[in-house]
């Protein structure tokens, strides 16, 4: 039987449950929350009132007899207003780890606001739950501290960027939800018209063109905190709805960007009480490749990938000098203190690199007087030893290596050094490595379709240096886009822009495609372009991303009250869902095929 609930009346909040100490001992307070966990010892009852603030120890007991029988009732995330008196807590019973450790209010009456089922899982304790029932459950998967002070960290962040933006000159302007596709790379989500019917909007898959047209309209410096839809495969740190601190400002320059950015990176690492010392690192990315096999590497550990051909290039190992002789290369880099591995943790590695989609990988490490290495024996001692020389191994080190063209087998290593990295616990979770990459080639070839598609989007300007290549060698061209990386996390991207049309046009030329679909899908922006465009760049930082690194979590829907699964689906609120025939008979739309 349910207990009975009473109103809330009058009864005011006095404080929250997270600030009483002894300064307030003797204080009358009333306290408003749920019931986080009840200790019954008979004479004396036992419970925590919780809310976002904390949690506040409070005791019913025989001096208040009503009280007491009232707390004999409670379980946990019943809604309860407590009054009473502060007391401080006997020594043996203080609980230094929490704010409101030293008191305890003494109740002298409780009022039950509201009784709870009881949960699929417990807020008062971490416990093993599934991601799908905390995600089905989410309003309760959001009563737990952790989720809140994530909300609370983002909540700061999204008035700290507003405050900084405003104080910099610029305009929070919004831009339209139903819209025409813009293309940033992903699938479009698409929503019908039924005034129009066969017709569709696009969600945006960014503000890009609408940030751009602003500058033409000169707005000179503009920002917006902004939802983005991105129909595409979900990780860990991509969701199909996710918000973009998107900006762009007139007349910019690369280092026009950087200089404000990083102040603002620095606003916001304060709020975990860290800096983000500037200018930030800057990386070509063809460095990066080389080096980390990434364009978003990770700094907090070394291990650069070196070019170890040298010796090989005419040793006897056949597939390390045929790779070579193929226009490829041996690349390799060195684990520090790695030599102890066992052969079974040596094979673990090889296989490894096998799920990664490469050949396999070679080891090899100094032993005594000689030098070992698994398959390598082809290539002679002396080979191995002056590519663990090259590579700059000392005895307790272990060389990888693996061979094959520049690129691939870049990332092929990048990838087994992050996760060898992972492995070793290398990656402090206390450093904050910043990065800006920039370079990045204007356009890479798509083998199946035989054509070009553009690495960033297609508005992006290429460098001054390379744009008169751009028809006879599109492949050598950088672009001038810039990524900030974080931790090996692409916290955001941007670029200085195209504010030529003829430029434009070409570039859609170049992309193939025709002036005919060029204009049916950007003719008004190529038409505005026409019409007196100042210089400008921007950016746009992933938002989730860098809440979810500041917050310690693997994952963005940690930090997304309502997020999605991996399957885009809202398991709270069951969407996507089908729709009655009637609305879909309005809008002239079958369903399924
Ligand atoms: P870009 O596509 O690089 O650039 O996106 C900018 C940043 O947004 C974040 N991001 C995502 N976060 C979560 N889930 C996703 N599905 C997702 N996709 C992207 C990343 C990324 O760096 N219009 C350009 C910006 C510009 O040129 O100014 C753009 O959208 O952190």
């Amino acid at each position: 039987m349910s207990p009975d609930v009473e109103p809330l009346g009058q009864l005011r909040r006095t404080h929250t449950a997270g600030e009483l100490t002894a300064a307030d001992t003797g204080k009358d307070v009333v306290l408003l929350g749920w019931v986080h966990r009840v200790r019954d010892l008979g004479a004396l009852v036992f419970f925590d009132v919780r809310d976002r603030h904390g949690v506040t120890q409070v005791v019913g007991r025989d001096d208040h007899p009503g009280a007491a029988d009232a707390a004999k009732r409670l379980r946990p995330e019943f809604v309860v207003a407590v009054q009473g008196r502060v007391e401080k807590r006997s020594k043996e019973a203080v609980n230094p780890k929490i704010r409101t450790g030293e008191i305890e209010v003494v109740a002298r009456d409780i009022r039950l606001l509201n009784d709870a089922k009881t949960p699929p899982f417990p807020i008062n304790e971490e416990s093993n739950v599934s991601e799908e029932t905390r995600l089905r459950y989410r309003y309760l998967d959001l009563r737990r501290p952790k989720l809140q002070q994530n909300l609370i960290l983002r909540h700061k962040a999204a008035f700290a960027v507003r405050r900084y933006f405003d104080e910099q000159g610029f305009l929070e302007i919004e831009t339209p939800i139903l819209t025409k596709s813009t293309p940033e790379g992903a699938r479009d989500y698409l929503v019908p018209s039924r005034v129009h019917p066969g017709e569709f909007y696009a969600l945006p898959q960014s503000p890009q063109i609408f940030k751009q047209i602003l500058m033409i309209s000169g707005l000179d410096r503009y920002f917006q905190i902004v939802k983005c839809f991105r129909d595409e495969d979900l990780r860990a740190d991509r969701q199909p709805e996710f918000t973009q601190v998107d900006l762009e400002i007139s007349f910019a320059t690369e280092s026009l960007v950087f200089s404000i950015l990083e102040p603002l990176m620095g606003r916001l690492m304060a709020l975990i009480g860290r800096d983000a010392p500037a200018p930030f690192r800057r990386m070509p990315y063809a460095e990066a490749i080389a080096k980390y096999g990434s364009d978003k590497p990770d700094l907090r550990v070394g291990m650069e990938l070196k070019d170890l051909s040298e010796p090989f290039g005419s040793s006897e190992f056949a597939v390390f000098r045929n790779a070579i002789a193929k226009g490829g290369e041996v690349r390799g880099f060195v684990v520090p203190n790695a030599a102890r591995y066992s052969r079974k943790e040596l094979d673990q590695i090889n296989d490894e690199v096998k799920q990664l989609g490469g050949a396999g990988v070679v080891w090899a490490r100094r032993a005594e007087a000689t030098v070992q290495s698994s398959g390598l024996k082809a290539a002679g001692e002396e080979v191995i030893r002056r590519a663990l020389e090259l590579a700059g191994a000392g005895p307790a080190d272990l060389l990888l290596l693996a061979a094959g063209p520049h690129a691939p087998t870049a990332r092929l290593l990048g990838a087994l050094r992050l996760s060898i990295a992972k492995r070793e616990n290398l990656l402090d979770p206390n450093r904050y490595e910043f990065l800006w990459v920039v370079d990045f080639p204007m356009f890479e070839w798509l083998e199946e379709q035989n054509r070009w598609e553009f690495m960033h989007h297609p508005f992006t300007a290429p460098l001054e240096s390379d744009a008169n290549r751009l028809e006879s060698d599109p492949g050598s061209v950088r672009a001038r886009a810039y990524d900030m990386v974080l931790n090996g996390s692409e916290i955001g991207g941007g670029s200085i822009r195209i504010h030529d049309q003829r430029l434009q046009r070409l570039i859609f030329k170049l992309l193939g495609m025709s002036d005919e679909e060029a204009k049916l899908r950007f003719g008004f922006f190529v038409d505005a372009l026409e019409y007196g465009t100042p210089p400008h760049g921007g950016i746009a930082l992933g938002l989730d991303r860098i809440i979810a690194i500041l917050a310690g979590e693997q994952s963005i829907r940690e930090v997304i009250a309502f997020p999605k699964t991996a399957q885009a689906v809202d398991l709270m609120a069951g969407a996507p869902s089908l729709v009655d025939a009637r609305q879909l008979r309005e809008l002239r739309i079958k369903a399924g095929e």
